[in-house]
């Protein structure tokens, strides 16, 4: 697919515009380093997500300065060409490609940022960074303040306030546009296909990590980048330990097999859960936690649209939850009451989704002003109840370490919400037929 700037530059201005809102001056975003993983050998580079998501440029040692004056310029920061280095780590555009090629107004050396920058910053008002989130971009601000500085005598003022970029980008990335939304689609649906493939070949005596490997072949295979996120193949017991990633268990039959995994395309995730029998049906009691949970999801869902507070899909599904669980007689007291107090979060301790898109866990706000903000069309939200019953006393034997949650990825629409990620089955019928096929 040939690489179409507009949708990038059209986000670099809008966050200019932001930027002159709020006074003007000068926005500053590296992307991520590179990480060392053990002796010679690093981890596969990822970039940093807002720094990607405002230049489309992938490489690492590089730079984004964004000046919001009269008028816009976008300055990228990148390495050299180097014939000898391209030998060993393969192509880079260097600086006058990637000008030509994304649609900077200019490009130089990243060796060169820390010289450049005292001029770059020099008489404007306002320096835009990420506060705090990089020792190196805090300590590279702070010494082209001090240089602006020692300059002073020549008529020149540094910015007098260094303001948290986020709080504009952030807000930018919690709305997909129409390029990131298809890119999300592609996503949601080599993972769904990958969930599939799953509950097909899950079976007793495979193990977790075979299943992962289907998974995760499903997602190379299909064009997907990297898993987004661990994957959790976890079986039985397993999946009630929220963030199981050992994926080394063997499968037994009459277990279910919590499933938490997606997909990154082109740097936008899925984030699918599916808890299903290992080659079989479900057991009555896995049947009934699985049919709760369920309930409970359908509940979210409804309360997802424009205008409704972002906690009430969440308050939803709690409602639904704690409810069923007094009927199973999981929990005493009145519902009202168990909600109050919390009861429930014995079985349910974590929150019901988050902002999904460039990261697993999105940038965005969920309150404004003290209060949940209103969901609003374009955002990307994930829904996922589940319930987790550890072996204990004081619980009938029969729901012993059945652990389930189902997790789909929404998009807030201007009537209410397409669920993004319908093609992974949920149902009871529609995951039997996979699992006993
Ligand atoms: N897979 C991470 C999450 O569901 O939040
Ligand atoms: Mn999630
Ligand atoms: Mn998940």
């Amino acid at each position: 697919m040939t690489f179409d700037p507009a949708p990038f530059a059209a986000r670099r201005n809008k966050l200019a515009d932001a930027m002159r809102a709020a006074g003007g001056g000068v926005a500053i975003v590296p992307t991520a380093p590179r990480a060392i993983r053990n002796g010679g050998s690093e981890y596969a580079y990822r970039y940093d997500s807002g720094f990607f998501y405002l230049s489309g440029f992938r490489e690492p040692e590089a730079a984004l300065v964004i000046i919001a004056g009269d008028t816009t310029q976008s300055l990228l920061f990148c390495r050299e060409k180097n014939p000898e280095l391209e030998v060993w780590e393969g192509f880079r555009y260097g600086p006058a490609a990637a000008c030509e090629h994304f649609g900077f107004d200019a490009a130089y050396p990243i060796g060169e940022l820390d010289a450049r920058l005292p001029d770059l910053l020099a008489d404007q008002a306002t320096v835009f960074s990420a506060i705090g989130a990089s020792e190196e971009q805090d300590q590279r601000i702070i010494r082209a303040l001090d240089a602006i500085k020692a300059r002073a005598r020549s008529g020149i003022t540094p910015p007098t306030a260094i303001r948290e970029l986020r709080e504009l980008l952030d807000e930018m990335r919690l709305f997909k546009d129409a390029f990131e939304l298809e890119t999300m689609r592609r996503a949601a649906a080599i993972t769904c296909a990958a969930h599939r493939r799953a509950m097909r070949f899950a079976r007793p005596g495979r193990f977790e990590y075979e299943v992962q490997a289907e998974l995760e072949h499903e997602f190379m295979r299909s064009g997907a980048q990297a898993p987004a996120y661990t994957s959790i193949v976890a079986g039985g017991a397993n999946a009630c330990v929220l963030h199981y990633i050992e994926n080394r268990a063997e499968l037994r039959a009459g277990e279910l097999l919590l499933i938490d995994a997606g997909c990154e395309v082109d740097g936008y995730a899925a984030d699918i859960t599916r808890s299903f029998p290992v080659g079989g049906r479900y057991s009555g009691p896995q049947r009934a936690i699985y049919e709760l949970v369920l309930a409970a999801q359908a509940a979210a869902f409804a309360a997802l649209r424009p205008g409704e507070p972002c906690s009430a899909f969440h308050d939803a599904a709690v409602g639904v939850l704690t409810r069923g669980l007094v009927d199973l007689g999981l929990l005493q007291g009145s519902v009202d009451g168990l909600i109050e107090a919390g009861g429930y979060k014995r079985f349910y301790m974590h929150n019901t989704g988050h902002w999904l898109g460039l990261d697993v866990h999105d940038a965005g706000r969920y309150r404004l002003a003290g209060q949940s903000r209103p969901l609003a069309a374009g955002q990307v939200i994930t829904v996922e109840p589940g319930l987790y019953l550890r072996a204990a006393g004081d619980i009938p034997e029969r729901f012993w370490n059945i652990g389930v949650r189902i997790e789909d990825d929404v998009l807030i629409t201007p009537d209410g919400h397409e669920i993004l990620t319908d093609a992974a089955p949920r149902s009871v019928a529609d995951i039997e037929a996979l699992t006993c096929s």
